[in-house]
């Protein structure tokens, strides 16, 4: 039995039969009919090795099978299911693989010549694996750090990038590599590194997002890389298939299927129900460069003409006028914030440093709504423009607060530790902000939430804000939260930023909210959309504000020359 620290610690999770299948079939379709060396590197307790020498004896292709792994336990188990298979070609390896592979020009190799020492170099025709999803941290410092130098890694990375480098050194040229990961390399600015890692090494033959079919219970979303090692360093076109569930999908054309797997093997792209429940699946070609960034797209031709129309008859985008900030952060919210201070009497802090606070829970698009009425204990003021922290002994009632949550509060090591004092909040964020006009949106939400404060509260860190410090910012603050609110940015983010989670939650992370793209402020159509944002921000009626959120996505789409979309698919 796995105990879950172990599967933790070693990125332990077992890919499923039918997907191990799956994806020995799609690296099958492109193998040459010759003796094939097949290595997983991680292998666990053998799924993938088993699937891949199951499907090459069906194709009657030859093969043989090696496998790594750093845990005995799992390998033993793998060396009875292969018995019983009647693999005859096949090695396990009790090793750590990192440590078995050579890098080529890694700063701790002393070879002169760079040759290779490690007779796993260069010599597998196909590597198909599921390799550890970990923080390199949460290995240690030593291992973390020998790593980073092996592969020359910088900053946190995960073992699966090392893990790609390490299997790339170990495919001959033309081989084959089909791995599962993560999916978060496709879209974050952090997985640049491997996008382009993958693109120099390889010619990408597919790019499988599997998004939150939850195909396997792994905490992440996964995705499918299947490539062919090549020696020429360029980019190359691929094909792409992403699938989400689709809770909202109006469209009453959809094909009724088995499973995701006969839903992913079907060509066609568009609706589907499996067991009851919808599947929207994209197809395309892959390309290397889009608005947002260095991102690898993956939109169909109509999605990626229409991100083209609106990012094309945009003038301006939201970090042209404004930085994203996020909400104050003080890693002890059951010390510094509560609804309930008024409970505490005589013992309350003094009502001065007790600020209203917007967090999350009370946003609305058009409006906050006071289920809690949360206050956050601030002990930061400005003095002539400085931020500072307060001086305790001139606030008694709030001293003896903190020093009854003296050892919750120390236990912020790394805050002593930056010389700052055991009571501040983590990050304070500058004091004179909050009294001016601000956007303020939650981080993780189903729909859009972008709330027009006019001045004074605190922004909690489930948060993000935009602040106007002039007068002039207050029309392009609610021209931003008209574009933000309406459904047409809501298609536009799903598009390029590619961030939905599970159950049709997404992240509005700041450097999204940065690209939105914004009309001409200027325009007419930008006045009447700030026209129309003004009355949805002082109407509590629920009718009007359908008819005003209507007429507000028909102004948004004028604006940028396309449609407008009432409903999301
Ligand atoms: C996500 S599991 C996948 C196992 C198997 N390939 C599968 O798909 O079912 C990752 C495996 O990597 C192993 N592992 C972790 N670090 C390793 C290392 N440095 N070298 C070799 N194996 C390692 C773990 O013991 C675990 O069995």
């Amino acid at each position: 039995m796995r105990i879950k620290e172990q599967i933790k610690n070693t990125g332990a999770t077992f890919t499923p039969r039918e997907l191990s299948v799956f994806l020995a079939e799609r690296i099958a379709y492109y193998t040459q009919p010759k003796q094939n060396k097949v290595l997983d590197p991680a292998c666990g307790e053998g799924e993938l090795l088993l699937a891949m020498g199951e499907v090459l004896k069906a194709n009657s292709i030859d093969f043989s099978l090696t496998g790594y792994d750093a845990n005995e336990q799992y390998l033993n188990f793998t060396k009875d299911r292969l018995k019983h298979i009647e693999v005859r070609n096949a090695e396990l390896h009790h090793k750590d693989f990192l440590q078995a592979i050579d890098i080529k020009n890694s700063r701790i190799l002393p070879s002169l010549f760079d040759e290779y020492k490690s007779e796993v170099n260069n010599s597998f025709d196909i590597v198909i694996a599921n390799p550890p999803y970990v923080r390199t941290q949460i290995l240690g410092t030593e291992q973390a750090q020998a790593l980073s130098k092996k592969f020359n890694l910088k900053g946190r990375v995960d073992l699966y990038y090392p893990f790609l480098i390490a299997m790339t050194e170990s495919l001959k040229e033309g081989g084959l590599i089909g791995v599962i990961t993560s999916n978060r390399y496709l879209s974050t600015k952090s997985g640049e590194s491997v996008r382009k890692f993958l693109s120099e090494n390889y010619e990408i033959l597919e790019l499988i997002d599997l998004g939150d079919t939850k195909l396997f219970n792994a905490a992440v979303l996964p995705a499918i890389f299947i490539g062919r090692k090549k020696q020429q360093r360029v980019p190359s076109p691929a094909s792409f298939i992403k699938v989400y569930e689709d809770s909202n999908c109006y469209n009453s054309d959809f094909i009724s299927v088995e499973s995701i797997y006969e839903l992913l093997n079907i060509k066609q792209a568009g609706y589907f129900s499996v067991n009851g429940k919808l599947y929207k699946k994209t197809t395309g070609i892959l390309k290397y460069k889009i608005a947002s960034g260095a991102c690898w797209e993956m939109l169909s031709s109509e999605e990626s003409e229409w991100v083209s129309k609106i990012d094309n008859s945009a003038k301006n985008r939201v970090e042209d006028f404004f930085k994203v900030k996020v909400g104050i952060k003080s890693t002890a919210d059951k010390v510094f914030i509560s609804d309930k201070w008024e409970k505490l009497k005589e013992e309350k802090p003094e009502d001065e440093l007790l600020k209203e606070l917007i967090s999350q829970e009370n946003i609305e698009p058009w409006n906050a709504t006071d289920n809690f009425k949360l206050k956050v204990l601030y002990p930061h003021i400005s003095i002539d423009g400085k931020k500072q922290t307060i001086d305790i002994e001139n606030y008694p009632k709030a001293k003896k607060y903190f020093l009854k949550h003296e050892e919750r509060l120390k236990s912020r090591k790394y805050l002593i530790d930056a010389g700052r004092k055991w009571f501040e909040l983590w990050v304070p964020q500058h004091p004179d902000l909050w009294k001016f006009p601000k956007l303020v949106f939650p981080d993780i939400s189903t729909k859009p939430r972008f709330y027009f404060d006019y001045g004074g509260k605190i922004v909690n860190g489930n948060c993000y804000w935009i602040v106007g410090v002039k007068k002039t910012d207050i029309d392009k603050l609610l021209l931003i939260q008209g574009i933000a609110n309406s459904k047409l940015m809501t298609k536009y983010h799903d598009l390029v930023f590619k961030n939905k989670l599970y159950s049709g939650r997404r992240r509005y992370f700041s450097q999204y909210v940065e690209r939105y793209p914004l009309p001409n402020i200027n325009s007419a159509i930008a006045k009447e959309i700030i026209s129309i944002v003004k009355n949805l921000n002082q109407s509590d009626d629920d009718k009007v504000i359908l008819r005003l959120e209507s007429q507000l996505e028909i102004k948004v789409a004028e604006s940028f020359g396309v449609e407008p979309i009432f409903k999301l698919d």
